[in-house]
């Protein structure tokens, strides 16, 4: 008899983790067999976690700080984009024993974009984006798949945007935290990957002006969902793109793999997740 196929999201701490709902409300809705939990997991656990779900009938997890790069060094395979973004957030626990390890975060964030604003071509020009931490790594890697052309990078910490240019090359050009508004202009698409404007975070202070109305804008941030950096751009009349979105699309191949349905992200399944 085969047994119910059990999947959860580890991190530490994992209470805020809105993947339980997710996936819940999928299971549900295509009532399916399977269980969706979450697992507090200290740094030191780590390993021994990973050995011993298989036996507990895990067919999976999904991995949220701050294990995503750890992870790596305890699996059997890595794919492309994981190794590209140098991180995983989803990992399969195959038959054989052997972990397989993706990352679908950059998967996620342009689905997001392209749901949320289907007019913006990649091709049409330059994105611009805030910031230089984990998340910019994988929504660079998801920018240049999708063939934008030029991806212009600023940190308020200039070294670590100049460390992504040397691992991504030359599409990248690097401008420094205090000019970033000057360079809004030239942007088909613009992204806040950094923390700024999350709930207890500092505020988002670059000024937008220089932002065309033409211009879609997009926030990593989901908590809040309306973040001031997108209210700012759509005052200026820009197209903008929640958060939220990259969560639920980051999790639709992971729900595919383990629960044999690949689910669909609409405005259902975004009520479900913020109920
Ligand atoms: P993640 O993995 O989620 O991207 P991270 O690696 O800690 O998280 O990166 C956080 C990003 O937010 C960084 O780009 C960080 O800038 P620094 O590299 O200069 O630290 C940015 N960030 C956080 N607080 C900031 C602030 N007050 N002003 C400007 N940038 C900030």
């Amino acid at each position: 008899m085969t047994q119910t196929p059990k999947a959860c999201v580890i991190g530490n701490p994992i209470s805020h983790s809105l993947s339980p709902k997710l996936h819940g409300y999928w299971l549900k809705t295509y009532g399916l067999p399977g269980e969706y939990t979450a697992l507090q997991v200290a740094e030191a656990d780590l390993e021994a976690t990973l050995r011993h779900l298989p036996e507990q009938g895990f067919v999976g997890v999904n991995v949220t700080l701050p294990h995503k790069v750890d992870v790596l060094q305890f699996v059997d395979h890595i794919s492309d984009r994981a190794t590209l973004i140098g991180a995983a957030n989803t990992l399969t626990f195959k038959d054989d024993g052997r972990i397989f390890a993706d990352n679908t975060d950059g998967y996620g964030f342009i689905s997001n974009l392209r749901q949320g604003a289907p007019s913006w071509d990649p091709k049409s020009g330059p994105a611009v984006i805030f910031g230089a931490g984990g998340a910019a790594r994988a929504v660079i890697v998801a920018l240049a798949d999708a063939g934008v052309p030029e991806i212009i990078l600023t940190n308020r910490t200039r070294a670590k945007a100049e460390a992504l240019r040397a691992d991504f090359g030359a599409r990248i050009r690097v401008v420094d935290w205090v000019q970033a508004g000057t360079v809004l202009e030239e942007a088909q698409v613009v992204i806040n990957t950094t923390s700024l404007g999350m709930k207890g975070a500092a505020e988002f202070k670059v000024p937008l002006d220089g932002l065309r109305p033409e211009t879609v804008v997009t926030d990593i941030v989901y908590n809040p969902l309306r973040t001031p950096f997108l209210n700012a751009a759509e005052k200026l009349g820009c197209t903008t793109v929640d958060g939220l979105g990259m969560l639920l699309h980051q999790g639709v191949p992971g729900f595919e793999r383990w629960f044999g349905k690949r689910p669909i992200v609409d405005e259902a399944t975004r009520q479900a997740v913020l109920a």
